[in-house]
């Protein structure tokens, strides 16, 4: 078994996250590897700064998290690597290279799926010099956050998901979907309160986009739940803003987190990111 080694760190923000000092992804040996992985699992997020990877490094990076998971919209994904997708607003030949704005909006990722992504890493290639942020939110600090009266009304809420809303709604990207996307992508349910797998602790999981209903509560009353939690859970005391560098890899663990990409000047400015996901589990 290889011992992970205890790694250089400073929180993200107080209590989430940790940036990671002094590691060379691509030149770290496995017990430095192995202290990452630990890092990512105690923390719900890291930050490394300054690597140079190329896109197989980023696959087999993100394999040491669990099995790479597929990408919904093949056609951006990088040629050649099925495991990588593209964010970005640059054109080849008059082609989209990458989906453009693709994660603005509070959600987590693959919640439409009955298995939603253990963990999303980003890859900067190109940022702009200002906007683009990425902004996590911690739902386990906004658990712990609540009355014990409001946790009680919460726990055991079902929120209903749906691709084909999410694509036929979404303010970047709207898609009518192929009659393969929509028999790949069945709505499903999931718990408005996750369980962390590792150690029990619970997060607040709401999302936005995919979600169509709490199950068994009328809207607009089900939807208004879901946007207040959705806006308590992103208020200034649970998140925390990156601003990108090149080289940055930022990764987040989805079962107890929510993100949102920012806009910025695309008349100005090309944003390129490689994104990669891991498998997860059906929540509980
Ligand atoms: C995402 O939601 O997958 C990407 C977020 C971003 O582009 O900052």
């Amino acid at each position: 078994m290889t011992t992970a080694v205890q790694l250089k760190t400073r929180e993200l923000k107080p209590g989430f996250g940790a940036e990671i000092l002094d590691v060379d992804l691509a030149r770290a040996d496995a017990e430095t590897l192995a202290g990452v992985v630990d890092t990512f699992h105690r923390h719900g997020a890291i930050l490394l700064r300054g690597q140079d990877m190329m896109p197989q490094q980023l696959v087999d990076f993100v394999a040491l998290f669990g099995e790479p998971e597929d990408h919904t919209q093949k056609q951006f994904t990088l040629p050649g690597h099925p495991k990588v997708f593209v964010l970005s607003n640059r054109e080849v030949d008059g082609k989209p290279i990458g989906a453009h704005n693709d994660g603005v909006g509070w959600h987590t990722d693959y919640s439409y799926k009955a298995k939603p992504v253990m963990c999303t890493m980003l890859y900067a290639v190109e940022v702009p010099d200002e906007g683009s942020d990425t902004l996590l939110a911690d739902g386990c600090a906004a658990w712990n956050a609540l009355s014990p009266e409001r946790q009680k009304e919460l726990d055991g809420l079902r929120l209903h998901h749906s691709y084909q809303h999410f694509m036929a709604t979404r303010e970047f990207g709207r898609q009518e979907l192929s009659e393969e996307l929509k028999r790949d992508n069945p709505d499903v349910e999931h718990p408005l309160i996750r369980t962390h797998p590792a150690d029990g602790r619970k997060a607040l999981w709401p999302s936005t986009g995919t979600v169509t209903e709490v199950v068994g509560m009328e809207n607009p009353k089900g939807l208004e739940l879901v946007d207040e939690l959705v806006e308590f859970m992103t208020s200034e005391p649970f998140v925390f803003r990156h601003k990108w560098q090149v080289g940055d890899i930022l990764m987040w663990d989805n079962r107890c987190t929510l993100h949102t990409g920012t806009l910025y000047d695309d008349t100005k400015y090309f944003r390129t990111m490689h994104r990669l996901w891991a498998k997860g589990d059906a929540p509980y």
